[in-house]
C-alpha cells in the first residue's frame, strides 16, 4: 500500500477525479470502454463533483464508462432517497453524459429467492468486461471496504452480508434512527475488489484516524477487512491530515 497525505480532502479529491479522467480519457483513444468501480457515503462526493466539473467545463465525455457500484442496502427501493441508487444518480449520473445501460448497482429490490442468482451474475457481468480498471472505495468504522464487515473472507465475491452494528449506528442519522437502518446489503466481495487493477481508497477526518492506522500498519486479518489491501500490488490510500494522524 502507498499512502499519500494531503492537506485537505478538496485537494486529494481533485487529485484522484484527475486520475480517473485520465483513466477515461486514456481507454478512449484506444476505443476502449473504462470500467469505474464507484463507493458512496460522503468520502467519494468532492471526487464526484470534479468529475461532473470536468464533463461540464473541459467536455470529459463518459461515453464509454461503465460502472458498478460496491453495494446497495437490501431491502432498499432505488426510489428511496437513503438508496445508494438514489445517491449515485443525485451525485454524478444525472450530470453526466454516461449511457444508463453502462450504469450497475445492486438491486436492493431483487426477491429473495433471486438474490443469490442475482449476485452471481453481477459479479459475472464484472468479469465479462474482463474485470475493474479502477476501484474507488472508502472505509467504514469496522474496516469495512464495500460492506465487506468483519469476518469477510478473502476470496469472498459479490453475495448479501448482514451489516455490523457499528455500521448500523453510524448510518442511523442519516435514516432518522437506528430502527430504520436496514439490517442487511448486498455488496461486491473482497475477491471481487481485489481483482480491481487499480484500487485508490479515500479517508478523511479525525473519527478514520485509527481505522487507517489498523487497516495500513496492522496485521491482515478478517477482523479487519480493509487489512486484505496490503496484498494487492497497486493500491493508494489518500488521506487527509487527520485520517493520517495515528500512522507512526
Ligand atoms: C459505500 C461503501 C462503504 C463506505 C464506508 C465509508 O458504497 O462501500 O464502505 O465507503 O462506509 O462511508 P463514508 O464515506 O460515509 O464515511
Amino acid at each position: 500500500i502507498h499512502n499519500v497525505i494531503f492537506e485537505s480532502s478538496l485537494e486529494a479529491s481533485t487529485i484522484v477525479a484527475q486520475e480517473i479522467a485520465s483513466l477515461i480519457r486514456d481507454k478512449q483513444s484506444q476505443g476502449l470502454p473504462c470500467i469505474l468501480g464507484l463507493a458512496t457515503g460522503s468520502s467519494p462526493i468532492k471526487v464526484y463533483e470534479e468529475l461532473v466539473r470536468m464533463h461540464k467545463e473541459e467536455g470529459l465525455s463518459f461515453s464509454n464508462v461503465v460502472t458498478f457500484n460496491l453495494d446497495e442496502y437490501f431491502p432498499m427501493d432505488k426510489h428511496n432517497i437513503q438508496s445508494y441508487h438514489y445517491f449515485m444518480h443525485e451525485h454524478l449520473f444525472n450530470h453526466i453524459d454516461i449511457l444508463s445501460e453502462n450504469i450497475n448497482i445492486p438491486d436492493g429490490k431483487v426477491p429473495t429467492d433471486e438474490l443469490y442468482q442475482f449476485c452471481i451474475d453481477y459479479e459475472m457481468k464484472i468479469k465479462s468486461y474482463g474485470g475493474l480498471d479502477f476501484q474507488l472505495l472508502g472505509i467504514g468504522r469496522t474496516g469495512h471496504i464495500g460492506f465487506n464487515e468483519p469476518g469477510s473472507h478473502l476470496n469472498s465475491g459479490t453475495r448479501s452480508i448482514t451489516l455490523d452494528h457499528i455500521t448500523r449506528v453510524d448510518a442511523a442519522s442519516s435514516f432518522l434512527g437506528i430502527d430504520n437502518v436496514p439490517r442487511k446489503a448486498i455488496t461486491m466481495g473482497i475477491g471481487t475488489i481485489k481483482s480491481a487493477k487499480r484500487i485508490v481508497l479515500l479517508a478523511w477526518g479525525n473519527n478514520k484516524a485509527q481505522i487507517i492506522q489498523q487497516a495500513i500498519e496492522g496485521e491482515i486479518t478478517a477482523n479487519i477487512p480493509a487489512t486484505y489491501l496490503q496484498e494487492h500490488h497497486n493500491t493508494t490510500f489518500v488521506l487527509d491530515h487527520e485520517a493520517a494522524l495515528e500512522l507512526t
